[in-house]
């Protein structure tokens, strides 16, 4: 009897396609690619979803301004956003696009479910209302006075609309409880802790009831009980983790939902931590297990914007340094939880220190010896089990920086112990087999870790050492 797979769902959030995908979307991505190949690797069956988020006003507005139809636009670029995923190496398993008929289906149906919902304290989930206050459409979103730094919307440097509109709300103010128990029960786990704290506080300070629908946006799909209005679309998008599962009833839904993790940045964390949540329970679904945040990273010390012109092409990046370059720089070069500085010089020094002059120079040196002195290995898979351990701890808890800082050390170590006992000035050939085969077996077992972070180059080394006779190589990063 063959025993079943475990399953794993993660998702990225959709990405809105007013913009051409950069390095911040990239940064997700590959984060998430790289958790979907080390689970992969460990034998989980794993679901993996990305897309693009194309209703509402901000993309109607865009599209508008580049003078094209509003579907054309979305077409295009959410083109783009597939079409970036591609060098990167980037591996998903469903790509979805909220204009995709199947996800605009679902969409209607839970709010028709909504309707007839109710809260845990037996009101009803949503109801008719009126909203007066501040809206930012670069963020899609309803801000408060507090929310606002000298009376701009801190994120987009812009003053807020002030609207007056009649919409459909949902009473997430009823959830303060429930969100409560499930998040400090780690029932819901946000991470890492400090956004959890974060999360708790914000209920702890009350939650208003949010908007759910809007009047005055074409661009979005209409509430199926109220024609002159279209769902917010927040609402919107954050279903895209469960209709890509074809819910209620497709085969995937049963299978992968509950997400195991949610991957955003920290921008969105209120939407997944504490909205999301209370939605699903409205629709009595099943709660994500984690939702995980991690930092923002800026440019040169700048925030990355258009105006600035410092936006970074993860395209171009990748013709210039591959692949496996730009995404072990992402995850090594801050810890993934927290705020970072992303810099082509910094790079360029991570690329040279421990790249060309750390892996590649150690692989080189010890393939070389190995084949002139024409010794023959025998070695094991991963046969450094405090390695492996600690590895799989630092990957569970997204520690990736971590988890290759200890692969690092590992070389590190290898390379030392290589240059202090010296096989090229020894006589003795056993001697000689027993230094190098100590090395080997390090490299090889490094290259299997590497694996979910360097697709291509992990597989080179260990298809390189999983042979008896191992030959030298390519030079696997040349000299800038
Ligand atoms: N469409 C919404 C998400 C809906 S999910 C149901 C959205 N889209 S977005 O295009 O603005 O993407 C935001 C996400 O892009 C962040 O949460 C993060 O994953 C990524 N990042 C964008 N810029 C980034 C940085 N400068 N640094 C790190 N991550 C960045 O919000």
């Amino acid at each position: 009897m063959t025993a079943k797979k475990e399953k794993f769902y993660i998702t990225t959030p959709i990405y809105y396609v007013n913009d051409k995908p950069h390095i911040g979307h990239a940064y997700t991505t590959i984060a998430a690619d790289v958790l979907t190949r080390y689970y992969k690797l460990t034998g989980k069956e794993v679901f993996f979803l990305t897309g693009t988020d194309e209703h509402g006003a901000k993309i109607e507005k865009s599209a508008k301004k580049a003078g094209i139809d509003v579907q054309k636009f979305c077409d295009q670029n959410a083109a783009r956003f597939k079409q970036a995923w591609k060098p990167l190496n980037i591996k998903y398993d469903k790509f979805i696009r909220t204009t995709d008929k199947e996800h605009e289906q679902v969409v209607t149906e839970v709010l028709k479910k909504l309707k007839t919902a109710k809260t845990p304290l037996g009101n009803d989930a949503i109801f008719e209302g009126e909203y007066k206050g501040l809206y930012c459409t670069g963020c899609e979103a309803f801000l408060t006075e507090a929310d606002l730094v000298e009376g701009l919307c801190p994120a987009h440097k812009k003053k807020p609309e002030l609207v007056k509109e009649k919409n459909w709300f949902f009473k997430l103010s009823d959830y303060e409880e429930f969100l409560k128990n499930k998040i400090s029960k780690k029932e819901l786990k946000v991470q890492p802790i400090a956004r959890e704290n974060e999360v708790l506080s914000l209920i702890q300070g009350g939650l208003q009831d949010i908007a759910i629908s809007r009047p005055n946006v074409k661009w979005g799909v209409p509430v199926p009980f109220d024609k002159d209005q279209t769902i917010y679309v927040w609402i919107d998008a954050l279903l895209n983790y469960i209709s890509a599962l074809d819910y209620p009833s497709g085969k995937d839904f049963k299978k992968f939902w509950p997400a195991d993790i949610h991957l955003m940045a920290k921008d969105i964390l209120k939407f997944h931590a504490v909205i999301w949540p209370a939605l699903l329970a409205a629709i009595e679904v099943e709660l994500p297990k984690k939702v995980y945040t991690h930092g923002f990273f800026t440019i040169e010390g700048q925030k990355m914007s258009k105006s600035l012109g410092n936006v970074i092409d993860p395209i171009e990046l990748c013709e210039k340094y591959s692949a496996d370059v730009v995404r072990y720089y992402l995850l090594s070069e801050f810890a993934f939880g927290e705020d970072g500085d992303f810099s082509v010089k910094r790079l360029e020094e991570r690329y040279t220190s421990d790249l060309a002059n750390g892996l590649g120079n150690l692989v080189s040196r010890t393939s070389n010896l190995l084949e002139k002195n024409n010794i023959l290995v025998n070695l094991k898979q991963n046969s450094d089990k405090q390695l492996l351990k600690i590895f799989d701890k630092e990957m569970a808890e997204c520690n990736f920086n971590e988890a290759l800082g200890k692969i690092w050390s590992k070389l590190k170590e290898s390379d030392e112990f290589l240059s202090t006992k010296a096989p090229w000035k020894m006589e003795d050939k056993k001697e000689i087999k027993r230094v190098l085969e100590v090395v080997a077996q390090n490299i090889y077992n490094v290259a299997l870790l590497l694996r979910p972070f360097m697709p291509v180059t992990a597989e080179k080394v260990v298809e390189q050492f999983s042979q008896k006779n191992i030959k030298k190589g390519e030079i696997l990063f040349p000299r800038l």
